[in-house]
């Protein structure tokens, strides 16, 4: 009966826990009935995109692809009912106070910055269906080369007018990235001239590769189709040489290295533990054979 009693309560525990995290998130009404003060059209829905893949997407994942991290309480999808349910002033306020393992974003994002989110997320609304026109992107051509004395890229960008027909790309940001193992690495944009052509400084002391080269990424904004150049292999730094946490004199570094007497003192002290044990071990057993 006792057991019973207990297996009860503390299921009742537990549920009440899992209660207490399922709790609606109440927001204040004068919260709630704020209007959002930014339009809802393509561009700031546009920058609001970069605010949530930056700040948003690592844990809310992919609006409508369910593909949140695992928490709990869930953080809940973009696309689901639950965060449409939201007014935008309910979700300005939750996402600047945050709750639990939702981040407050105050220190970290503007107000604006969270307007742009929330316009963002609203494109997911059914309500909003056909309310922002797609504009077709465009289709880029750049190409890319380093100068002579290896300190800048120069960079030309055309635009597509009609198929197989470029013109030069005026006054358009280029963005520059480095090739990293893990990805790219932004490390900055020109913008081009009446010409079309931008010239990018290589920024002194970038980090090279091991061996002392860094691959560059051209590309064209969001406004264009993915459009890419690439500058291969430049040096911009001394070669790294030997990765240092392998070198000879580093004992941990991996198993070969290890060096003899430390192999030593291990199996010694560890043999010495061993025979303690044993020992200990054949004490005790001697205590019912001296109690006869
Ligand atoms: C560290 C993980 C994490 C990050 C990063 C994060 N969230 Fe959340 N978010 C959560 C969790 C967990 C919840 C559920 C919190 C709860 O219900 O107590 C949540 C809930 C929310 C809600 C309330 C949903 C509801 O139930 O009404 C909104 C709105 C929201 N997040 C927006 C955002 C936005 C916008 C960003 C980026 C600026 C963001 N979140 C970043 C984890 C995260």
């Amino acid at each position: 009966m006792k057991q019973i009693q207990y297996i009860l309560a503390s299921l009742f525990i537990i549920l009440g826990a899992f209660e207490g995290y399922s709790q609606e998130w109440t927001v204040p009404e004068n919260e709630a009935a704020v209007v959002s003060p930014l339009p809802f059209n393509n561009a700031t829905v546009r920058e609001g995109k970069t605010v949530y893949e930056k700040n948003c997407k690592s844990c809310h994942g992919e609006p409508g692809k369910n593909n949140a991290i695992v928490l709990v309480p869930p953080p809940p999808d973009m696309a689901s009912e639950k965060m449409q349910a939201n007014t935008d002033g309910g979700m300005f306020y939750k996402v600047t106070n945050g709750r639990g393992a939702m981040p407050t974003f105050k220190p970290t994002l503007s107000e604006t910055q969270i307007w742009q989110v929330i316009n963002f997320i609203r494109k997911f609304d059914p309500r909003n269906a056909g309310k922002l026109i797609e504009t077709a992107l465009l289709k880029g051509k750049l190409s890319a080369a380093i100068d002579k004395d290896s300190t800048a890229i120069d960079i030309v960008a055309e635009v597509q007018n009609s198929p197989g027909i470029y013109s030069r790309l005026t006054n358009t940001t280029v963005f520059v990235q480095v090739k990293k193992a893990f990805g790219f690495l932004d490390i900055g944009k020109a913008l081009t001239n009446a010409d079309g052509k931008a010239r990018f400084e290589i920024p002194k002391g970038l980090a090279g590769n091991v061996d002392g080269k860094a691959d560059f990424v051209v590309t064209l904004g969001d406004d264009f189709e993915k459009t890419t150049a690439e500058v291969p292999g430049i040096k911009v730094a001394a070669p790294l040489g030997e990765n240092p946490l392998a070198s000879r004199s580093v004992l941990w570094s991996t198993n070969d290295r290890t060096q003899n007497w430390l192999l030593f003192s291990y199996f010694f002290v560890t043999g010495l533990v061993w025979l303690t044990i044993i020992y200990i071990v054949l004490q005790i057993s001697k205590i019912p054979k001296a109690g006869k």
